[in-house]
């Protein structure tokens, strides 16, 4: 899995930050989605890169004194928005336990070397993803943890108090591309991840009101 380290620094300066809460109140807590940029731990949870450059040192060296499963040898963007904010740590999710407690002060759903494109779009091009993980896994556990809140009165209470960090998202997917060597398929993927991340980003799709959902 290194060619994630190879272009983090690259990636760190795309690396946007999209809140969509209710303005105006504090922030109980964070939802995050996203890769390597933002996972804090639900890459070591995966059989798949359980045992990753991320699960050793030198990773976690600087700040945590143990690698934690962040691609970094101290703290990512996450970490630095958690302390500005002074919202709890978002746990990873592969790591919390499954009860609404382990969630209403947020998760993070980020996973080291997910794509923002599914595994059908990847094999409709003849290319393997890295990891058995994207978008469409992040939010449907985002729709898990939903269902676990409670009411859509109380869905509603605590997502208007919680930050959504979306990102980032999509370079694995031209990686996955450039990794072959095929850049100019790679460039043939731009509007479908656009277009995958953009529709995480309409809350309706990402956090549906069912009205027959009480
Ligand atoms: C990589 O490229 C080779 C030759 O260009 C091709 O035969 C192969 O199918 C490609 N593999 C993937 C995973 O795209
Ligand atoms: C992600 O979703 C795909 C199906 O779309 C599934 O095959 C895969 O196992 C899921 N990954 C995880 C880690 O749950």
């Amino acid at each position: 899995m290194a060619p994630f380290s190879r272009f983090l620094m690259a990636v760190a300066l795309l690396y946007p930050v999209i809140s969509v809460a209710a303005g105006g109140t504090r922030y109980s807590g964070i939802f995050s989605f996203g890769d390597s940029l933002t996972d804090t731990g639900n890459s070591l949870r995966l059989p798949a890169t359980g045992s990753g450059p991320s699960s050793r040192p030198p990773y976690g060296e600087t700040f945590f004194r143990r690698p934690t499963g962040r691609a970094s040898d101290g703290r990512l963007v996450i970490d630095f928005i958690v302390d500005a904010l002074g919202v709890p740590n978002p746990r990873p999710y592969l790591a919390a336990g499954k009860t609404a407690g382990d969630f209403r002060r947020g998760v993070n759903f980020a996973v080291g070397g997910a794509t923002a494109l599914g595994p059908d779009f990847f094999s409709s091009r003849g290319l393997k993803p890295f990891v058995p993980v994207s978008l469409a896994n992040q939010t449907s556990w985002f729709k898990n943890v939903l269902q676990l809140l409670g009411s859509v009165h109380e869905r509603r209470r605590i997502m208007a108090r919680s930050l959504f960090v979306v990102g980032e998202i999509g370079v694995n997917d031209y990686l996955v591309a450039l990794g072959n060597n095929t850049a100019r398929e790679a460039r043939t993927l731009v509007p479908h991840i656009v277009a995958a991340v953009r529709s995480v980003l309409t809350v309706r799709k990402l956090y549906p009101h069912h009205s027959n959902d009480h």
